[in-house]
């Protein structure tokens, strides 16, 4: 028999109408809790105390490469290796795996950017039972005990990182089968020890599946005097981490959970197993590079910290420290770690890019706001839509078509009736300088007569059930295979499919969006891919899960690159993702409700991806799920224009949702909050420049601006937008105030909108009404932003610009303006940008190139300044550009406010001026 007749017949509509709408269900049974997952229970079965592993040091050994040595499990006598390298720049990473495994164990290697370069550590001292290691010249010491196994990084002779100081290292040297749904006894060895089969352990029971892996690894870390621990994404749940208790625990796991429960450390659409911890004087990361299933527990304790020193590793001195306890568990694969040393929040986010990349730039374009529902009909409602945005005269950049634009659910291609003329639409959209974005799911639909699932058949493309035929899997087409994206061919052939020529119908204003890539396989367990398929290289599923994603919008974001010759930066959204996922575009939260609980869980959830590298993160404004009360509609936009990334997005069945359909006054509303986005474009282009170039986030929570603030370190509520302006989004329904915090101490915050000055360091009720959220601009910064706004971001190349001067308690403020093309790489390969810097001192504003730039040239013209915070009033008001005489410019004060407004200026902003503020 072909493979072509093994596949199973497509199913009927109707059937695959009766399982869509399982799937737009929710149904916590769908997905596994702890106690179901064998791997966990096992390893649970490991108490802190009793580890069994102990270091050889007589097979220790140093030279450039790092320091390795034999670690041996006591009863079973399995050797492993342990390495130890130290990286440039504060990061240290530990491997251990087996010497001779019985199956190879999958390392994750797309994911780092390239080797960093190593350091050499040198011995301070070795004895029989311990080693210690120098690295950063001593700065920190790594101290290598044998009986049981640990190392613990001091600093300073105290204690900051432990690993395996509870003894819960734990490898399994099992294998895993594929024995899917049909229990095949036998076809591989039992684990010796019967028992765990007798509980259940070995064998894994969910549903009508059996699953069956021994091949998990885990290692626990402590974190001496710290409070607070961030990051591990994706969990609908709060900021800072939890203590697990004695029944939770983070769960790392792609999954597609329709409509998922806030407060939830279930695993949901990504995974970046990146764990940030912090305390006034130190914030360290841990990195645990391992792409299958993966549960995380966190605990926080007070401990006595014990104090090591080379002289005596003895205990010398013992005081009680909070800490934290953490405790990694994953599936299948290595244990490779990276302790990112900090010392800072920003030297720990250097250290995660130096080794994951940074986030891409995008096109300004997508900064803007996107109009999005599953689904724009036909090309009349993307017509009247985007008509509609013009009547009301509101911006927008992006229309988005959902699955329904395709030919069946097939994608890269158009519904011949609803999109005949998919050309004619996207110029016209051209026309007013916008983009559409459509999706491209991972799932084909099986159908020999799809060209492109042909082709991927014939070329073997689609990971492989345990027969070795093409894995079907049930999608939105019915029965579907799956790309295998973790093979370089089957992605660089997907990369060609966006080329102008091969995507019909497409023009090079069209953008993706890749949904469904955890990947979604309705009717399998938990509704994703079985762990037994079979992947490139014959890794199974379950080495790869998390990547899945990850290696998709790898593909297409570099499918746009190339269609462009290179040219052009691409924009894809993608709902999964992993580490690394920031240098391919941008990340939503999935589907979300429309209830004020997940307007109010996405600032947490969007604080967690940013801290974890993914910068261009947003939530579906309005939410996904069910129709919004206008109150909230609002509130979410109003939230959103202060997001990263600024969608609205519903449901199929949910009722029409485009900005004026709520009544005029909503209207104007969302207007308001569109355009103050718009207005701030300037600010926001820079802030993501900035994460390009040097791993800054543009969404922060406060404790990364204020570190030494231990008020700030549970703030969930607000957050910071760059370092200069904070948000305090309205989070409930019909309130008149709020609690706002204004960090401080010595800090200014001035009303965004008022200009008002509020004194930092309280808590603070501000009074709310519906027209707009509080925002205040931190003294001592300057934000650049647009005068007007147009139709889109396309109409305001040269729209002139303002600044917003706010002077902090030394009368002083800097801040900086970015400007390119807005589209291609000319920024990087010429640096064809414009980079000026301001700053104001002693009633001087100075405008200065931040950068050697190349030949950029773009109007920029400055029309005016405004400076809050200034004690007094002016006598005059000078610009001094060199070689031209100097003009008086007019203004006017406000004394009750110390603001000075410059309404008429027509300065060129990438030129060098100063404005002198003179008085008597
Ligand atoms: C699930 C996605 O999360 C949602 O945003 C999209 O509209 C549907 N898939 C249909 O494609």
């Amino acid at each position: 028999m072909s493979s072509m007749e093994s596949a199973p017949l497509p199913l009927q509509p109707s059937e695959a109408d009766d399982i869509i709408q399982g799937v737009l269900t929710e149904n916590k049974s769908k997905f596994k809790t702890p106690n179901q997952i064998g791997f966990y229970r096992r390893q649970k079965l490991l108490l802190p105390g009793q580890s069994l592993y102990h270091a050889q040091l007589d097979t220790f050994k140093i030279d450039d490469e790092g320091a390795s040595l034999r670690i041996i499990h006591q009863d079973t006598n399995v050797p492993y290796q342990l390495q130890v390298i130290a990286l440039k720049g504060g990061i240290v990473r530990l491997k251990i795996k087996e010497f001779s495994p019985l199956k190879s164990r999958y390392e994750v290697s797309d994911v780092l950017i390239k080797e960093t370069a190593t350091e050499r550590f040198s011995v301070s001292k070795q004895e029989s039972d311990n080693v210690v290691l120098d690295y950063q010249n001593g700065l920190y010491k790594l101290h290598i005990a044998a009986y049981p196994f640990s190392v613990t990084v001091t600093q300073d002779e105290k204690a900051l990182l432990g690993i395996n100081s509870q003894g819960l290292l734990y490898f399994e040297s099992g294998v895993s089968s594929p024995p899917g749904s049909v229990a095949t006894v036998g076809d591989i060895d039992a684990p010796q020890d019967s028992s765990k089969e007798e509980f259940g352990l070995w064998k894994e029971e969910f549903g009508d599946f059996l699953d069956r892996s021994l091949t998990s690894v885990g290692l626990d870390f402590s974190l001496h005097g710290f409070e607070h621990v961030y990051g591990i994404p994706e969990h609908a749940d709060t900021h800072r981490l939890q203590d697990c208790g004695d029944s939770e625990v983070y769960r790392l796991y792609n999954l597609d959970v329709f409509g998922y429960s806030v407060c939830n450390k279930m695993g949901i659409y990504g995974s970046v197993p990146l764990l940030l911890a912090h305390k006034p004087s130190h914030t360290c990361g841990i990195f645990w590079l391992n792409s299958s299933e993966t549960m995380v527990e966190t605990h926080y304790k007070a401990s006595l910290q014990t104090e090591l020193s080379q002289a005596a590793p003895v205990t010398r001195k013992k005081k009680a420290v909070p800490m934290v306890d953490v405790r990694w568990m994953s599936e299948s694969g290595i244990v490779d770690v990276f302790l990112l040393l900090g010392p800072a929040p920003q030297d720990v986010f250097n250290q995660y890019a130096q080794l994951t990349g940074t986030q891409a730039f995008p096109p300004r374009f997508s900064l803007g706001y996107h109009q999005c529902r599953w689904n724009y009909e036909d090309e009349a409602d993307v017509e009247a839509v985007d008509s509609g945005f013009d009547e009301h005269h509101i911006p927008y950049d992006v229309i988005w078509l959902d699955i329904e634009h395709t030919d069946g659910k097939r994608y890269f291609t158009w519904d011949p009736v609803k999109f005949s003329d998919p050309l004619q639409m996207q110029k016209k959209l051209q026309e007013k300088k916008r983009k559409l974005v459509v999706i491209s799911d991972p799932h084909i639909k099986v159908d020999p007569n799809y060209s492109l699932y042909a082709e991927a058949k014939e070329k073997g493309f689609f990971v492989k059930d345990r027969n070795g035929e093409d894995f079907v899997g049930t999608c939105w087409p019915g029965s579907s295979s799956y790309l295998d994206f973790t093979k370089p061919a089957v992605r660089d052939w997907y990369s060609s499919q966006f080329a102008l020529d091969a995507y019909k119908g497409s023009t090079d204003a069209l953008f993706v969006w890749n949904d469904m890539n955890e990947p979604s396989v309705f009717e399998s367990p938990e509704m994703t891919m079985p762990k037994y398929v079979v992947h490139h290289q014959s890794w199974e599923h379950r080495d790869v899960h998390n990547l899945y994603g990850f290696y998709q919008q790898m593909s297409t974001s570099e499918g746009l690159i190339r269609r462009s010759g290179g040219q052009e930066r691409p924009f894809v959204l993608t709902r999964s993702f992993f580490a690394g996922s920031q240098r391919y575009g941008a990340v939503w939260t999935g589907d979300n409700k429309a209830e004020w609980q997940y307007l109010k869980i996405s600032i947490p959830m969007l604080l967690s991806l940013s801290v974890a590298g993914i910068s261009f993160c947003g939530a579906d404004v309005g939410g996904f799920v069910g129709d919004p009360e206008p109150e909230l509609l609002v509130r979410w936009y109003q939230a959103g224009s202060f997001q990263p990334f600024f969608r609205a997005h519903a449901i199929r069945d949910s009722k029409r949702r485009e900005p004026w359909l709520f009544g005029e006054g909503n209207t104007l509303l969302i207007k308001k909050a569109i355009e103050e986005r718009y207005t701030l474009l300037p600010y926001l282009y820079l802030l993501f420049y900035r994460a390009h170039v040097s791993a800054e986030l543009v969404m922060r929570p406060f404790w990364v601006e204020f570190p030494k603030n231990p008020e700030t370190f549970g703030v969930e509520s607000q957050y910071m937008l760059g370092s200069a302006l904070m948000v305090a989004p309205v989070l409930v329904p019909g309130v008149s105030f709020l609690d706002v915090l204004f960090p401080g101490p010595g800090e200014l915050w001035y009303n965004f909108r008022n200009y008002k000055c509020i004194k930092g360091q309280r808590k603070q009720k501000v009074g709310v009404t519906l027209d707009e959220i509080p925002v205040y601009q931190r003294g001592g910064s300057i934000i650049p932003m647009h005068t007007a706004v147009g139709k889109s971001t396309g109409w305001m190349e040269e729209t002139p610009y303002k600044l917003y001067v706010a002077l902090n308690s030394k009368g002083s403020a800097s801040g900086e303006l970015y400007v390119d093309d807005g589209h291609s790489f000319k920024y990087q390969h010429d640096r064809m940008f414009i980079y000026r810097h301001f700053t104001f001192q002693k009633n001087v504003l100075s405008c200065k190139s931040a950068e050697n730039t190349g030949h950029f040239s773009r109007e920029c013209i400055l029309k005016k300044v405004l400076v809050m915070g200034l004690k007094k009033m002016p006598s005059e008001v000078n610009i001094i550009s060199p070689g031209k005489e100097k003009t008086q410019v007019t203004f006017t004060y406000s004394h009750k406010l110390g603001l000075l407004t410059m309404e008429s200026l027509s300065l060129d902003a990438s030129a060098d001026w100063e404005i002198h503020i003179v008085s008597s």
